[in-house]
């Protein structure tokens, strides 16, 4: 018996010493173990012995198990090491090697356009306010002095949701004139950019959608002068001081008086050429002193405050800006337009 548990304890720790895996571990554990392992089995043959071997083969019998379990525990660990290093290793990360390029985009030269009168304008003071594309008439027309019937609804009278005619794609960007006066304390500076909506043909000056930016200032002593003063700055600022401007006299049915304002042609210098259509000059905004109906109707007193409004076709400002002969590339978004911004 003693040979037994001496060869058994030999034969159990070389199977443990090249054992890889923690299920040939258990494997183990139970061959030699386990309550029908081979332990047991040579226990039951200690009914064989003598009172007088039999204690001492007992102690011999608990030594074996003691250094199988630990031999067992120690070879765990070893497994457990092993994986450990093994998924480090699989999963290591060579920080030198060089990154994959992508390629990145940038910013749409028309944002680029926007953000330069966005920092010009918040200099002045002014808030700048976003507002819902997907408008109600009343605001697009009637608090804008244009109610139902007025001819100058015909030209933007067109994309509606409902047969009742009252939820429209907007058409300008002046209700947010509305909305400044009916939310906002006097007195009130803000721009509000984005786009609108019209029935136009695509060309080289137009699209059925497109982006404005619309301006509007409301104080005490607020004039015509302060409106052209402030436009010139803003045009000077974002093309170059020199730049010419021309206001001519218009109609708006919220303005009064009214006016458009034109900037000389970047492409020819005034000359004439496709790009102003031959006319030296490219209109860029509508503007005007506020009707005093406007202001009534949303609860503004015009005996004591006064102010004007604009709104500039944003894709007109950036052909200026960076000297673009066709609005469609604006829209078109091909990259070897892009990249030369
Ligand atoms: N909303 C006008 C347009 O779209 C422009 C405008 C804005 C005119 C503000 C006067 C005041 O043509």
């Amino acid at each position: 018996m003693r040979e037994q548990l001496a060869k058994m304890k030999a034969e159990a720790l070389e199977a443990l010493g090249r054992v890889q895996t923690p299920s040939d571990l258990d494997t183990l554990r139970v061959q030699y173990l386990g309550k029908k392992g081979e332990l047991t089995a040579v226990l039951k043959q200690m009914g064989k012995l003598s009172a007088e071997e039999r204690p001492a083969m007992g102690q011999l019998a608990n030594e074996v198990r003691a250094v199988l379990e630990e031999a067992l525990d120690r070879t765990g660990r070893r497994l457990e090491q092993a994986a450990l290093e093994a998924r480090l290793k699989a999963e290591a990360v060579d920080v030198t090697i060089p990154g994959a390029v992508h390629d990145i985009g940038h910013k749409h030269p028309m944002y680029i356009a926007l953000d330069e009168i966005k920092d010009i304008f918040v200099g002045m003071g002014f808030t700048v306010l976003d507002g819902p594309e997907i408008e109600l008439a009343t605001y697009n027309f009637d608090k804008l002095n244009a109610e139902e019937g007025h001819p100058s609804r015909d030209w933007s009278d067109t994309f509606y949701f409902d047969t009742e005619s009252r939820v429209m794609l907007r058409s300008q960007t002046s209700p947010m004139q509305v909305r400044a006066m009916e939310t906002m304390p006097l007195p009130i500076r803000i721009i509000a950019p984005g786009r609108v909506y019209r029935k136009d043909e695509v060309d080289a000056t137009h699209s059925p959608m497109f982006h404005q930016v619309e301006g509007m200032v409301i104080d005490k002593g607020v004039t015509m002068a302060d409106l052209k003063g402030t436009l010139n700055t803003v045009i000077e600022k974002l093309y170059g001081e020199g730049t010419v401007t021309r206001f001519r006299p218009h109609h708006f049915p919220f303005t009064e008086p009214s006016c458009e304002m034109d900037i000389q042609c970047h492409k020819c210098g005034g000359k004439g050429c496709p790009t102003c259509k031959g006319e030296g000059w490219i209109e860029v905004l509508g503007a005007g002193m506020i009707h005093p109906n406007v202001l009534r109707m949303s609860g503004i007193d015009p005996e004591v405050y006064s102010g004007w409004a604009f709104g500039m076709g944003l894709e007109r400002l950036a052909m200026g800006r960076f000297k673009i002969a066709d609005l469609r590339l604006i829209f078109e978004n091909d990259v070897r337009f892009l990249e030369q911004f």
